[in-house]
């Protein structure tokens, strides 16, 4: 008999199988009880009729528990009642592992609780949702890079420089040195750009922020394209390709999951038409002076509030270019004519979602970065190495970071960042 997973049940119709699964609710009458199954790559329903298994085998599956795990046998049938379309007609049950009282049951939990119970909760059919679309992303972002030139490149997590500002920094030991918990790989990717051409990271981030909102994680993951012998402009073009692919592979992909999510695919379509809309920020500063927001002066750093505003202003994600120089990190190109900006743009998510992406074409001038380090107070012994980029052969070049998390949150439709990512780091939370 052929081991199978539930989510290719549709090849097996009429076959007998073998399945492996955890019992993830059951309903039962005195003559046939509902088992519905779920083993991590899809959830089923498994009928177990009293005439057909007899009364011992009956009584078992009568008394399953929540979450107890069983091989099971039976013959796979179509289900047109079922979105998922197909079930099992149960021949026999094996319990391989028991489970009382499963903390998670079916009645509404608080939002702690289920926290709590992260490593639990992964298993709720809406988790499983938000970890598809999460894995979805992933595999579209390496199919995306692959497919435009880009070669991989890791950069260390363990690193002597603050590309983003000291402020934020997780210290750690370093033998007898002191070390930081990576903000973003970004100056690492830059060498990489200037070894490679076009090039892009994905791992892990580390803010030590005290950011307590439905964006913020302590700890979240980031994709980094660094290009060499590209401007601003033609970056901002591989940023809304990306995002639009992104999109589309969700929608190709993961429908079920949109369904269960109950997210909006007529909404999530409109943002696979390119271009993006691009608005700078003194723009932006006007739209909202005019609308009323007397909180904001130019030269002010936007709120969710702000953003929110500039991106119900446009039916797709936007582009918010050059911000004040006061406001963004060292790195960034000046403004060719204007003092006061630099050649940036963050990519603003539609509908609240806020900022996904933050990006800017480097400075490329030695004397220039040199300054800006030591205005900042940064060490500049840390940064020759960064520095050696501009004196051998530096060109033109702009990169971006997208926030996983706030992307996988958006397109799931979901309320806050920390169902995004498996188990989260938040300000007051390490468990589990
Ligand atoms: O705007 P950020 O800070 O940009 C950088 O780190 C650049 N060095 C990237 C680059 O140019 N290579 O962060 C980039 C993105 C944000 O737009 C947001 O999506 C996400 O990372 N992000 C966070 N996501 C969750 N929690 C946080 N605390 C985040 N901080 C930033
Ligand atoms: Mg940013």
């Amino acid at each position: 008999m052929e081991q199978i997973q539930i989510i290719d049940a549709k090849h097996h119709v009429g076959e007998t199988v073998k399945i492996g699964a955890w019992v993830a609710n059951k309903r039962s009458s005195g003559k046939i009880a509902f088992l519905q199954l779920r083993d991590g790559t899809a959830y089923f329903q498994g009928i177990v009729v009293k005439n057909e298994v007899g009364d011992d085998m009956f009584q078992l599956a009568k008394n399953l528990h929540q979450e107890t795990s069983i091989w099971l046998t039976g013959e796979i049938r179509e289900d047109s009642r079922s979105k998922f379309g197909y079930e099992i007609g149960i021949a026999s049950i094996e319990v391989v592992g028991e489970s009382q009282d499963y903390p998670i049951t079916p009645k509404e939990h608080g939002t702690d609780f289920l926290m709590d119970h992260r490593h639990l909760w992964l298993r709720s059919s809406r988790q499983h949702a938000i970890m598809q679309i999460r894995n979805e992303i992933i595999r579209a972002t390496y199919e995306f890079f692959n497919n435009n030139g880009f070669t991989k490149v890791d950069p260390p997590i363990l690193t002597g420089s603050a590309p983003e500002g000291t402020t934020d920094l997780f210290e750690t030991n370093y033998f007898d040195q002191k070390a930081y918990l990576s903000q973003s790989g970004q100056l690492y990717m830059e060498a990489a750009a200037m070894a490679f051409g076009k090039v892009f990271s994905f791992g892990p981030t580390f803010r030590a922020e005290k950011s307590k909102t439905r964006r913020h994680l302590i700890e979240f993951w980031m994709i980094e394209p660094e290009m060499a012998f590209m401007h601003q402009e033609q970056s901002l073009e591989v940023q809304e390709q990306y995002v639009a692919f992104l999109v589309q592979n969700v929608l190709d992909n993961c429908d079920y999951a949109l369904d269960v999510l109950e997210r909006d695919k007529e909404l999530l379509k409109k943002y696979t038409q390119l271009p993006f809309p691009r608005i700078t920020y003194d723009d932006a500063v006007e739209l909202l002076k005019k609308n009323g927001f007397d909180d904001i002066e130019w030269g002010d750093d936007f709120g969710s509030p702000h953003e929110t505003f500039i991106a119900n202003s446009f039916e797709k994600p936007v582009f918010i270019l050059n911000y004040p120089k006061a406001i963004k990190p060292f790195y960034m190109k000046p403004h060719p004519t204007r003092e006061d900006v630099v050649i940036c743009a963050d990519m603003i998510a539609p509908e609240g979602y806020g900022e996904i992406i933050g990006g800017s074409e480097r400075a490329t001038d030695y004397e220039f970065l040199l300054e800006q380090i030591r205005a900042q107070g940064l060490d500049e012994n840390e940064y020759s190495w960064y520095l050696d980029l501009r004196k051998y052969g530096s060109v033109p070049h702009s990169g971006f970071g997208l926030g996983l998390e706030r992307t996988v949150t958006w397109l799931s439709g979901i309320e806050h960042v920390r169902e995004a990512i498996p188990f989260p780091r938040l300000l007051n939370r390490i468990y589990p």
